[in-house]
């Protein structure tokens, strides 16, 4: 069983470097982001408030209950919302074993699996054969993610607005006491400010493959 870990902050790439290492080896993809997503979401929709921890416990015990695929998953109102039930232990330690076992046994029988997120070599997977911490400027992550959503005719303001966010997702990912956002000791470091995809792939390809 092959593990790789791809830990790093919001709209660093880590998703798509994630899918694309999956697609090339065969082996099967998390996204863990999606299951803090999913909890935020619940909590929201059932009118709870993010920040209190028996309304998010609550939810994050129905995550399996949440159809991964609905859009409203991928909004920023709801990555906010995430960031904030992300921050309580009692929701991460829900969603541990959930991740844990997915890295232990991928679904489909593969022979490995590539688990994104914050933690995943620090915390979920400490024993990854591979683990990469991808990275890049605050102010190029929001121009991608601005240029994601608004093509080449956003407004200025949407960008400002996109870059506090983001500041501000970091900020909480990178503070808060339990699993925190950062390197593991042993991950390789990829800085994308300066890099398209297909050179990061061609990058951690590299890494991996030694
Ligand atoms: O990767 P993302 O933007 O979809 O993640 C949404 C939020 O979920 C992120 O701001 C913090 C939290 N998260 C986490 O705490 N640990 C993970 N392994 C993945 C995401």
């Amino acid at each position: 069983m092959t593990v790789i870990a791809i830990d790093g902050p919001a709209a660093s790439g880590k998703g798509t470097l994630a899918r694309k290492l999956a697609a090339h080896f065969d082996y099967a993809h998390l996204d863990t982001g999606a299951l803090y997503r999913a909890v935020g979401l619940s909590v929201l929709r059932a009118g709870g408030r993010t920040d209190n921890e028996a309304d998010a416990v609550a939810a994050a015990g129905k995550v399996a209950e949440v159809d991964l695929t609905d859009p409203e998953l991928r909004t920023e109102s709801t990555g906010a919302a995430a960031s904030k039930v992300a921050a309580i232990p009692a929701v991460r330690q829900i969603l541990l074993d959930y991740q844990r076992d997915f890295a232990a046994h991928p679904p489909g029988g593969k022979a490995g699996a590539v688990l994104d997120g914050r933690d995943i070599g620090t915390v979920i997977c400490p024993e990854a054969d591979h683990k990469i911490f991808i990275t890049a400027d605050v102010e190029t992550r929001a121009k991608r993610r601005f240029l994601e959503i608004f093509g080449e005719d956003g407004a200025p303001d949407e960008y400002e607005i996109i870059l506090a966010e983001l500041r501000e997702r970091d900020e909480r990912d990178m503070n808060r006491s339990a699993a925190p956002l950062k390197p593991a000791e042993d991950a390789h470091l990829l800085d994308t400010t300066n890099s398209d995809i297909e050179a990061v792939f061609q990058k951690a390809l590299s890494l991996i493959n030694g």
